[in-house]
């Protein structure tokens, strides 16, 4: 697909509503009216990470393919992988439209979805009708009704154990009433004790990542750490999106409640994920995650601390061309700071970004 053709598309899609505009989006990637782009491998972006070899550092964040429908078009755009969901055992509706908002002048979206999607058995079907392609995450989460929260997120593992590379616990979506309450220490406790049980008995050794919030405070990062480690969780995923609105200056929609995502993440995220490359050592994969919308920014991500990293709202409005755009200018940024690996970058900045206070 030309440069031409992709702006022509994404001028076109902004004319409808955000919602509308990702149905549209999903259904052409369905039918295979964007063609996949040819994989320019660059050995220099791969990368070993919690027993997996991703092709190249970039993935898809979850929320783009809330019903697994994707994974195989998505990888053809060139995503070294795709996380899939949120999924939730049961199919629910989400909360009433209008629920995505875009804020174009600060490359930003608020959305209060909350969890829609066809759950687990639909996702399954999905699934089992796409060639499999590359490394397949599968994103978890709880009903909004469900009786045993916990258990919904037990049940998540099992279902997906003979298909995911690896399972991310989502316990960080502002848009589901209580749900941010299971990172506090004693709820993180056992949700992780109840979850990593479930993948010992039934998925051997498949990673099981948990994802957090930016908007938390030092003491909640120090316990959200502690557990990590206690627990040999498999790796970290930070951030979802945030409930904060600074900086926005006048944009229309900002006042919108729900997360917020996009450039005014990208600061608090990667301060965030430094701290927490910080606390957890070197040792433990970290997927960097908010306002990614370039090379340089995924760069930033590594140097800040993260193994891999991964967009959504860059994707929006960067088009299905950003992908390889992305990845051509890492392997330019390998070029230019001779590196072997581009993993190399990895914490070059942690310590500066660990040092800065997280925004109010
Ligand atoms: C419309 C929308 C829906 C999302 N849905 C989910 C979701 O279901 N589960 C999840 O873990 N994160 C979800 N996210 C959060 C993204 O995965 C990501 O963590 C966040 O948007 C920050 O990255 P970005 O700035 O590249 O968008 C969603 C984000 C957006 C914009």
């Amino acid at each position: 697909m030309s440069e031409f053709l992709d702006t022509l598309a994404r001028n076109a899609l902004f004319k409808f509503d955000p919602e509308t505009a990702h149905g549209l989006s999903i259904k052409a990637l369905k039918s295979g009216l964007v063609p996949g782009c040819r994989r320019d491998l660059d050995n220099r972006l791969a990368v070993e990470v919690a027993g997996m070899t991703f092709p190249n550092p970039l993935g898809m964040a979850a929320g783009y393919d809330k019903n697994a429908e994707l994974a195989t078009p998505l990888s053809k755009l060139g995503f070294g992988f795709v996380e899939v969901g949120t999924l939730t055992p049961r199919a629910q509706d989400g909360n009433p439209k209008p629920r995505i908002f875009r804020l174009p002048s600060n490359r930003a979206v608020i959305n209060r979805l909350g969890f829609n999607n066809r759950g687990h058995a639909a996702a399954l079907e999905n699934l089992s009708g796409q060639k499999r392609a590359g490394i397949l995450g599968i994103n978890i989460g709880a009903n909004k009704d469900a009786e045993d929260r916990i258990g919904d997120y037990v049940a998540g593992i099992s279902a997906f154990a003979d298909i995911a590379s690896y399972f991310t616990v989502n316990v960080s979506s502002p848009n589901t009433p209580g749900l941010r309450n299971l990172q506090t220490r004693e709820a993180l406790s056992e949700l992780l004790t109840r979850v990593l049980a479930e993948r010992d008995r039934c998925a051997g050794k498949i990673p099981v990542f948990l994802k957090i919030a930016p908007d938390l405070t030092e003491p909640d990062l120090n316990d959200i750490a502690a557990e990590c480690l206690a627990q040999k969780l498999d790796g970290l995923i930070v951030s979802n999106t945030t409930l904060s609105r600074e900086g926005l200056g006048d944009d229309a929609g900002k006042n919108e409640a729900g997360g917020l995502s996009g450039r005014p993440v990208f600061e608090r995220s990667t301060i965030v994920l430094a701290k927490m490359r910080q606390r957890l050592g070197a040792d433990m994969p970290l997927i960097g995650v908010g306002g990614v919308e370039s090379a340089e920014t995924a760069a930033e991500k590594m140097r800040a601390g993260a193994d891999l990293v991964q967009i959504y709202t860059g994707f929006i409005y960067g088009g299905p061309l950003l992908p390889r755009r992305i990845l051509r200018g890492l392997s330019k940024i390998c070029d230019r700071e001779k590196l072997k690996r581009l993993h190399d970058l990895r914490d070059i900045r942690t310590a500066h970004y660990a040092s800065l206070p997280i925004p109010a």
